[in-house]
């Protein structure tokens, strides 16, 4: 833990007020309307909610893909919005050290292995540590898969490999967009049993998702509905 974080109590992601206005020529869709959350360091949160709910546009600002239109957003004791100034590249350097995401998709790279797919992001922080790459890759029962393609295995591998990539530098906040949306019932509650294991290593993880029945894995659940947070 870096000092920031000890001073704002330790949350590894916390979001107060949070607003997001999309604008579209004169269109202005109102997504978040003022979000409150939180995510302590270790804690499996469930982020449920119908289509168009406003989980991805969430997961995006904590993630720091996107600026709030209002709000404040403190993720691993860097504060955003609210007057803070971060340049881009400052949110870039954040979001490499600190953020892991995976999505329904998998977007894997087709042409990379296993392997490779799970070093890529270690290209950004300049740290190349291949025997961590394969040890992820072990940790999550692909050990016998590092040469293989994506397009050589299964959804739930594919998945699979993503995970161990999203976890290569190290993030303390794991975000998961529908991530289990193309995997069968069995495969995605493998899945899930992972991220329970992750999580008890300290992970903080915020998973997204209109599907009710994963939100027995998670320690917590947090329910939007209509750009408001619900439950
Ligand atoms: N880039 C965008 N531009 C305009 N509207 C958007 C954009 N992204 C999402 N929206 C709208 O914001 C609302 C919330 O979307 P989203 O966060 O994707 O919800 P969910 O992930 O819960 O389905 C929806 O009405 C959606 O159409
Ligand atoms: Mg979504």
């Amino acid at each position: 833990m870096n000092e920031a974080m000890a001073e704002k109590g330790g949350a590894t992601a916390r979001a107060e007020g949070l607003v997001k206005v999309y604008r579209r020529g004169a269109e202005e869709i109102r997504a978040l309307k003022g979000i409150d959350l939180e995510i302590e360091p270790g804690e499996f949160v469930c982020l449920l909610g119908p289509s168009g709910a406003g989980k991805t546009t969430t997961l995006n600002l904590l993630g720091l893909m996107d600026r709030p239109t209002g709000g404040r957003l403190d993720v691993a004791g860097h504060v955003v919005g609210d007057g803070a100034r971060q340049s881009e590249s400052e949110l870039d350097r954040v979001r490499r050290e600190n953020i892991g995401f995976i999505f329904q998709q998998f977007y894997l790279m087709p042409t990379l292995s296993a392997l490779e797919n799970v070093e890529m992001p270690q290209l950004w922080t300049g740290k190349p540590d291949r025997a961590r790459a394969r040890a992820l890759l072990e940790r999550v029962g692909l050990g016998h898969r590092m040469a293989h393609r994506p397009g050589e295995l299964s959804g739930g591998e594919q998945q699979r490999v993503a995970i161990a990539r999203a976890l290569v530098n190290r993030p303390k906040l794991l975000l998961a967009d529908e991530p289990t949306g193309n995997l069968d019932t069995r495969t995605r509650d493998d899945i899930l049993a992972l991220f329970r294991e992750l999580a008890g290593e300290g992970l903080s993880i915020l998973l997204a998702t209109h599907d009710q029945e994963l939100v027995g894995y998670a320690d917590r659940v947090v329910q939007l509905d209509e750009g408001r947070r619900v439950a």
